[in-house]
């Protein structure tokens, strides 16, 4: 959970996740440590640190720390299963990521999510788009929020990352990276792209997207989730980081990789409905507004008899106990008042229609047996 500062402060320098949302501290040896915001950086480290035969395949499940203005689906802890691929760049690993990251979903039971495909180019391709993008802000420059003069300085192609509404327009105008994609970045492109659509795996060029941290190279993609409306709506997201091992002092290893919170699918499957209703913990509810006694032997008789049972305590009103046995899901109340105590009877009620029935005491543990069953 925890690495050394600067194997973050490389991969964002100019990201906010690391300049702005890091947990950075240092430990009682004076060492400068970091609560690691994501899971690449991590693995790279150890790639360059354990120098696995490639090409070297993990996953993992792991905990990551933002400080974050939290709000739904934006937690200062959240959980994100990823994989990642090291040492081919092959365009056929790029399609396999990509498509285990959507079958999985598909296999959750999701069906509202849409893949957004990019190019972030090659060093060849991106120092030309650089410049292109620098020229073409640096003119509207005037007209761009504060946050994004600050961001264009350090990196002109996180400014297409600005949510603000003043710099919309200026970001739909400005020049694409398909258009300045090297030779070898648009054939690697084309054919991830062919990969994807002879699996049937349906994607969606979105030619802005830039992603939230530095060491992207060419294929990057994200997995928005349309049943989810607020801002956060990407449950996960990926990309090339060609450059990432050599960064940090190993041989030049290409690699690919997603990472997908698990809190965000959890919402998108709550908010599509995937998952069934939570099943009731308890069938039978009794109710008692005389003194409780009744309560305690026949709540304990209903579970000797194997019957899912609960009941209220502290001599509460007939209609908070009501609403108690509705709440916990049960089937049917069984109620006992002043009347049922003098007639030897259990009055039975279906909590889904509010039919009711008297029932003789002697009968009534074989009674609700059959009624559940
Ligand atoms: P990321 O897009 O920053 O990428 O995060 C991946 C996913 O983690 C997001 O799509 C989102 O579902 C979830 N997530 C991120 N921040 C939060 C948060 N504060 N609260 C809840 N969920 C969150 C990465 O971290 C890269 N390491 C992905 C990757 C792997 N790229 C290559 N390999």
């Amino acid at each position: 959970m925890f690495e050394h500062y600067e194997v973050f402060a490389r991969v964002g320098e100019s990201t906010d996740i690391v300049r702005k949302e890091m947990y950075d501290f240092d430990d009682r040896g004076g060492r400068h440590l970091a609560l690691r915001p994501e899971g690449t950086a991590s693995v790279v480290r150890a790639f360059v640190e354990h120098r696995p035969t490639t090409p070297w395949k993990v996953w993992y499940v792991a905990p990551n720390f933002r400080a974050e203005a939290p709000q739904a689906g934006r937690y200062r802890q959240h959980y994100q299963l990823g994989a990642e691929t090291l040492g081919s760049d092959d365009p056929d690993v790029d399609v396999e990521i990509i498509t285990l990251q959507a079958r999985f979903y598909e296999d959750l039971g999701l069906r509202q999510v849409r893949l957004l495909l990019n190019s972030l180019g090659d060093s060849e391709s991106r120092p030309r788009y650089l410049d292109a993008l620098r020229a073409h802000f640096a003119a509207h420059e005037g007209d761009l929020s504060e946050q994004s003069r600050q961001t264009l300085a350090l990196n002109p192609m996180r400014v297409l990352d600005s949510k603000r509404r003043e710099d919309q327009a200026i970001i739909a105008a400005a020049p694409a990276m398909a258009d300045h994609l090297s030779d070898a970045s648009a054939a690697h492109f084309e054919r991830v792209q062919s990969g994807l659509r002879s699996l049937g795996v349906v994607y969606e060029i979105a030619p802005r997207l830039v992603r939230g941290l530095d060491y992207y190279t060419r294929t990057t993609f994200e997995f928005a989730a349309d049943a989810l409306d607020t801002a956060q709506n990407a449950v996960g997201g990926g990309g090339r980081y060609d450059g990432l091992a050599e960064q940090m002092g190993g041989p030049p290893t290409p690699g690919i990789g997603f990472g997908t919170g698990i809190e965000r699918i959890l919402l998108a499957c709550d908010a599509e409905g995937v998952f069934a209703a939570t099943e009731a913990s308890v069938d039978a509810f009794v109710i008692d507004v005389v003194d409780g006694s009744a309560a305690l032997e026949l709540t304990h008789a209903l579970r000797a008899a194997g019957v899912r049972a609960d009941r209220a305590f502290d001599g509460r009103s007939m209609k908070a106990q009501m609403k108690q046995a509705n709440r916990a899901g049960a089937s049917v109340a069984l109620i006992i008042g002043e009347q049922e105590v003098a007639d030897g009877t259990v009055t039975v009620r279906d909590l889904e229609s509010g039919d009711q029935t008297a029932v003789p005491r002697s009968d009534i543990i074989e009674h609700v047996r059959k009624t559940l069953s």
